[in-house]
């Protein structure tokens, strides 16, 4: 694609959403473009990945799954009993076909941006890290000096933002996707061998 028309996609998503989410996802996308800017990212990639990153979270549970068997995307048993797990890889869908994205960069960016995954791309990283840091953000404990550490080292803010989310999902022992402790046991490894 040839450029892209951020504005107009952003009308477009508005009516997708509602006010906090959309409020959220312009967070996302102006945190992942300053991310862009000190990691050497592509902006406007970074711009498009964060405005579309949960395009589908405001679709009810119920079509999510119906909108995945419809179109043979695949759905774990995890998936199944919560179903708005699926809002990143239906967002990806989406944006793809709604949205005319064919970047698979953006559209991996969007895919993993709620587990995260071993090996994250750059863009899949600040997509990850963006989502989480965003200003509109204020209930995970520790986001000063996370907010911080994401300019600093993205990989060390991968790790903690992994850590974390881990410690608040089995805490409230709320529904746990195991892609997130797969990407987690990887950027523990990682940040255990950079202290050595
Ligand atoms: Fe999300
Ligand atoms: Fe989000």
């Amino acid at each position: 694609m040839d450029g892209y028309n951020i504005l107009k996609m952003q009308k477009k998503l508005k009516k997708y959403m509602d006010e906090m989410r959309f409020w959220h996802t312009l967070g996302v996308m102006y945190t992942a473009a300053s991310l862009a800017m000190r990691y050497g990212e592509d902006i406007e990639k970074a711009q498009v990945a964060g405005l579309l990153h949960d395009c589908a979270k405001c679709i009810p549970n119920e079509k999510k799954l119906k909108l995945c068997r419809q179109n043979h995307i695949p759905v774990s048993e995890t998936e199944q009993n919560a179903p708005f797990l699926l809002h990143a890889r239906l967002g990806a869908y989406i944006a793809a076909k709604k949205y005319d994205i064919t970047d698979p960069e953006i559209l991996s960016a969007i895919e993993f941006h709620t587990t995260g995954r071993p090996q994250m791309t750059l863009l899949e990283k600040i997509i990850f890290t963006a989502d989480y840091i965003e200003p509109m953000r204020n209930k995970a404990a520790g986001l000063d000096a996370i907010r911080r550490m994401a300019f600093e080292d993205i990989d060390c803010a991968v790790y903690t933002i992994l850590k974390d989310t881990l410690t608040f999902l089995e805490k409230e022992k709320t529904c746990l996707d195991n892609q997130t402790v797969i990407a987690y046991n990887y950027y523990k490894k990682l940040m255990e061998k950079t202290e050595v």
